[in-house]
């Protein structure tokens, strides 16, 4: 049955390819990121399946504009994929707190935003899922540069367990994956140079079927998806 599924981050890297996969198994998807250009590319690409909304996900009024459409376009919301994110590559000491700021504005507060915006949208049987970082996940190799990255993420990671508490009882599971390198422009800025073990295709496949199955075998669980950490 074909399912509504929100991808955000949809404009380019992992994201893109999450969306092409699941318009190719005929699921209608809601494409959105900041630029524009990319996103209609998207649906001229899948004009049956994919809509493009342009927002910032950190801009409280964009989210209310993109739910309203949402709201008024289909009926309930069976996925959400929280994959839109930003990483600032600095040593801690370089990093001011408006960098801070806007790493947990980011990659958090945007997820929890169109999350909790969503809620009243969500059909039965909903799947969150949280595009996290091994960057985040408790015990994994940590990097020079990447702690206002990591410690957001493991915010993300630790939301996707309180989320699953408290949303249960609506019948919507919530999960979260901590994804380690694909070759995308954001590896590129945390590791430049470096040639990752995973494309965006190969991993937009898995969390294509992670979204549509995973919530049969997981909730509130902060799952590793990594074949090796950078070197
Ligand atoms: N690549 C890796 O090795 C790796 C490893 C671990 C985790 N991850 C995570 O996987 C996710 C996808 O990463 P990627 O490598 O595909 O990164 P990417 O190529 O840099 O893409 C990031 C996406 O997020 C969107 N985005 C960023 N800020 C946004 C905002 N405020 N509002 C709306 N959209 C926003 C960007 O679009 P616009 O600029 O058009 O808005 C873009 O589509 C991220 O959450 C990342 O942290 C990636």
């Amino acid at each position: 049955m074909s399912k509504v599924i929100i991808v955000t981050g949809a404009s380019r890297g992992i994201g893109y390819e999450v969306c092409q996969q699941l318009a190719n198994r005929s699921h209608q998807v809601v494409a959105v990121a900041r630029s524009a250009g990319p996103l209609k590319r998207l649906r001229q690409q899948y004009p049956a399946f994919i809509s493009d909304i342009p927002a910032d996900l950190t801009d409280q009024d964009a989210v209310d504009q993109l739910v309203r459409t949402v709201s008024s376009t289909f009926e309930g919301v069976d996925i959400l994929i929280n994959n839109a994110g930003t990483l600032i590559n600095k040593p801690f000491e370089d990093l001011s707190l408006k960098d801070w700021r806007a790493q947990i504005e980011g990659n958090l507060i945007s997820a929890v935003n169109i999350t909790k915006q969503l809620l009243p949208h969500f059909n039965t049987n909903a799947h969150i899922i949280n595009i996290s970082s091994m960057g985040g996940f408790q015990g994994s190799a940590k990097f020079p540069g990447l702690s206002a990255y990591s410690v957001s993420k493991g915010a993300l990671s630790i939301l996707t367990e309180c989320l699953s508490r408290e949303l249960g009882g609506q019948g919507i599971s919530v999960n979260a994956l901590c994804l380690g390198a694909v070759q995308t422009e954001m590896l590129e800025q945390a590791f430049p140079g470096i040639k990752a073990p995973v494309s965006p295709e190969e991993m937009g496949e898995y969390i294509a079927d992670f979204s549509l199955n995973g919530s049969a075998f997981y909730n509130g669980k902060i799952l590793p998806v990594a074949l090796e950490d950078p070197e």
